[in-house]
């Protein structure tokens, strides 16, 4: 639920009452895509405000089931690297992709420049790792894991820099696994984390494909 703080007033008795209301600002919204095209425009209509609805957000990517023909254009799988493939870059508010992660492939522990990310399980499952931000940076010391959790098809999970930082890794070595991951906003840099030591570099994130058509990047 998108919820505003508003201001209602209402005489009674002379005495002027103010009273602070949750307003549902996304109630006229469905929850229900039936293809990837109704999930890009549920998302376009879920941001069409500055709002960004958590919950709202979960249910349509979890209502959100789609098939692979729709996934095929997006789904590439390289030996060396799990790819990053733009489905819709959402008129610079949001980007969402299809990540393409082949057997036993995984992500760096990342933050996420303080955006949104969702991510839903299409194909295959994987494991979350959850991380907590490293105490002091000038000191040397193992990351703290806050949850390891696996994700199977279907599923979706929720992640933001107040709630940590975390690694994404298919742990399979016989399967492959894609993921549907929303950005909001996009970002193009974030920060990795060497679990050992918690010390940090600066990464910067490209994509593997647009919109079907592999980029130059990688
Ligand atoms: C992830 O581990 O959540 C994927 C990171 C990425 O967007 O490349």
């Amino acid at each position: 639920m998108t919820e505003a703080l508003v201001n209602t007033y209402t005489n009674t008795n002379d005495i002027q009452l103010i009273r602070m209301e949750y307003v549902d600002k996304t109630a006229h919204l469905s929850t229900q895509p039936n293809s990837l095209n109704e999930l890009i425009d549920l998302i376009y209509q879920a941001f069409a405000t500055n709002d960004v609805d958590i919950d709202y957000v979960s249910t349509i990517m979890n209502n959100y089931k789609g098939n692979m023909k729709e996934w095929l254009p997006y789904m590439k799988f390289q030996p060396n690297k799990y790819t990053r493939n733009l489905v819709n870059g959402g008129n610079g508010k949001f980007n969402l992709m299809i990540l393409c992660w082949a057997e036993g492939q995984g992500s760096s522990i990342h933050d996420h420049t303080n955006s949104h990310c969702f991510m839903k399980c299409l194909q295959g499952s994987l494991i979350e790792t959850k991380y907590a931000w490293p105490n002091d940076e000038n000191k040397e010391e193992q990351m703290r894991i806050i949850s390891r959790t696996e994700l199977k098809e279907g599923q979706v999970t929720y992640i933001n820099d107040t709630i940590g930082l975390h690694r994404v890794e298919n742990p399979s070595h016989t399967d492959t696994c894609a993921t549907l991951h929303l950005y909001v906003p996009p970002y193009s840099q974030c920060n990795i984390f060497d679990e050992r030591t918690g010390r940090t570099n600066e990464a910067h994130v490209t994509f593997y494909s647009k919109g079907g058509q592999l980029t130059k990047n990688e």
